[in-house]
């Protein structure tokens, strides 16, 4: 495997990280996981759009633009063959004595290389049981940020119940996203997700999803739902890089409406499967 490491192309194996790196050290990075369709990432400028947000809120001075990054992954791509799957990419602030304040001369980190994935079909058919659990992240879920503890640890509680994700609620009115997508409802036709603030992360997906449910003339609104619309809604759905869109027909423990995958559900994924291919 050839890997990106800031702009050289060098072998995984002679690809070493230093321990004073800050993304070890106080996960002082953010990242991008991208989507590659048919040798091509998918929505690119927008996840480049994204990671700059990350990296400018947290003060990484790294200029996507100036970088050429989207050149760099396009190389990335050709040079591993990947033809489906995906990309990780991580930029840290850089190498530095430890210490907690942004160190003065560290130079920004940047790794990317080929990650595995296929689409997620058996789940998008038969839909997933996911598990509430209480949001205990910080206030800042908007940054992809590379401190992902709160969201491994959920994972695993949801893997460990045998459910393939878990949705995070603030409060009994305020069901916030999964722990590693977006969640939607649809009630009486209409589709409802999360604001697009400081509580969850703006997904690329989620946004491509508004997008064709206004191109299908799906009604939709982006605000804040409680435990009980999620449970008595009509169907749910949740969306990320990796899970596109992916019904949920159970939470925890009650079933979704007849507890099979819905029609706009599945009309949204549809509509997915097409624009990409
Ligand atoms: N996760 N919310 C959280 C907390 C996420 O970690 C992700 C993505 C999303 C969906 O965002 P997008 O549609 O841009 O993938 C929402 C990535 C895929 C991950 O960490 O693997």
């Amino acid at each position: 495997m050839i890997v990106l490491k800031n702009n050289e192309f060098i072998e995984r194996n002679k690809a070493t990280i230093d321990m004073e790196d800050r993304g070890h050290q106080f996960g002082d990075g953010v990242y991008e996981v991208v989507r590659v369709y048919d040798g091509e990432v998918f929505l690119m400028q927008d996840h480049l759009d994204r990671l700059q947000y990350s990296l400018d809120e947290v003060e990484i001075k790294y200029d996507v633009k100036e970088q050429n990054l989207s050149s760099l992954l396009e190389q990335l791509i050709k040079k591993n063959k990947v033809h489906d799957g995906g990309i990780y990419l991580q930029i840290t602030r850089g190498v530095a004595p430890r210490n907690h304040p942004y160190p003065k001369n560290a130079k920004p980190m940047l790794f990317a290389y080929p990650l595995e994935l296929s689409r997620p079909l058996q789940a998008q058919a038969n839909g997933i049981k996911t598990i509430l659990q209480k949001d205990f992240r910080w206030l800042r879920c908007d940054i992809k940020s590379l401190n992902l503890l709160g969201n491994v640890m959920t994972k695993q509680k949801a893997n460990n119940a045998n459910a393939g994700e878990a949705i995070f609620y603030r409060d009994d009115n305020h069901v916030t996203e999964g722990s590693s997508t977006n969640v939607f409802i649809i009630k009486n036709g209409k589709l409802y997700t999360h604001p697009a603030d400081n509580y969850i992360l703006n997904g690329i997906t989620r946004r491509y999803i508004l997008f064709l449910a206004h191109k299908l003339n799906i009604p939709y609104k982006e605000k804040v739902f409680g435990l009980t619309e999620l449970k008595e809604a009509d169907e749910v759905f949740m969306t990320s890089t990796s899970a596109e869109v992916t019904p949920v027909v159970e939470v925890e423990g009650d079933k979704i409406a007849n507890g099979q995958p819905g029609p706009i559900s599945q009309q949204l994924l549809e509509a997915f499967f097409q624009y990409n291919h």
